[in-house]
């Protein structure tokens, strides 16, 4: 039985689905069957970070529409063990709605090692669908006390929720800043509450890519890609130690 992670974060724009899309391809990459699906329906970009924009993509919608089946989801064209679903571009969630969605996804476990769903922002319906179902959680936060703060607030909704296995994402970290502020990962896990998955450096990178039609991983092998690689072995369980 595969995994289904969710990837959310309170605030917009934090890169949840930056993250989303390089982890999943470096999944991918490593040879594990992974399916990526955007779930922000009005805002939908998770085809533009895995760097598929110019290619029909089926949206979840029409499997739920029984129309179309899982397996006709859009194979990524570098990493073939990559399929993905984007979001319809208006939708709204009704209780059917929601069950279908559940059992689609509970049908992709089986059929996938990892199913991964980019949440709209915010703490409203959107997240709480993608987080309903999910095996864990990945919360993503920007690197300055703010946002980390931030993060802790979503994190205290999540344990509202009853969701134990969040952990957390720092992203856009600035090495210079990190070494200058003394945060220590021991003080942003007790200022969030959550166990730290990974820190991703601010690199320009990840939007030379989007803005080039490619993914992450085949852009570069250094700063943000491989951060978000070292995220991806740890998913597996494999130990990778945190650094920046
Ligand atoms: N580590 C990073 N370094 C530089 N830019 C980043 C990084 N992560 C995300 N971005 C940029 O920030 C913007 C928002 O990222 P996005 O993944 O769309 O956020 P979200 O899905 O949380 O709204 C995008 O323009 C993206 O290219
Ligand atoms: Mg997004």
């Amino acid at each position: 039985m595969g995994e289904l992670i969710a990837v959310v974060s309170g605030k917009g724009g934090t890169g949840k689905t930056a993250v989303c899309a390089a982890v999943a391809s470096a999944l991918a990459q490593a040879g594990k069957e992974v399916l990526c699906v955007d779930c922000d329906a009005s805002l939908r970009n998770l085809d533009i970070a895995l760097g598929i924009s110019e290619l029909d993509a089926l949206s979840f919608a029409d499997v739920l529409s029984g129309n179309y089946g899982l397996n006709q989801a859009l194979q990524h064209p570098v990493y073939e063990k990559l399929r993905f679903l984007t979001a319809p571009v208006d939708w709204t969630w009704s209780e059917d709605r929601k069950k279908a969605f559940y059992k689609m996804l509970m049908k992709a476990k089986k059929k996938y090692q990892y199913v991964f769903l980019d949440a709209p922002s915010g703490l409203g319906t959107g997240f709480r669908v993608v987080t309903q179902e999910s095996d864990q959680i990945l919360l993503v936060t920007g690197y300055d006390p703010a946002s980390i703060r931030n993060g802790g607030r979503a994190a205290e909704e999540l344990e509202k929720l009853g969701k134990a296995q969040v952990r957390l994402v720092v992203n856009r970290v600035d090495p210079r800043l990190f070494s200058k502020m003394k945060l220590t990962v021991d003080d942003i896990m007790d200022e969030t509450g959550v166990p730290l998955l990974g820190l991703v450096p601010e690199d320009d990178n990840v939007t030379l890519a989007a803005a080039g039609k490619m993914p992450l991983l085949t852009k570069t092998k250094k700063g943000a890609a491989a951060a978000c690689c070292r995220i991806a072995k740890r998913l597996q369980g494999i130990r990778e130690p945190i650094s920046i």
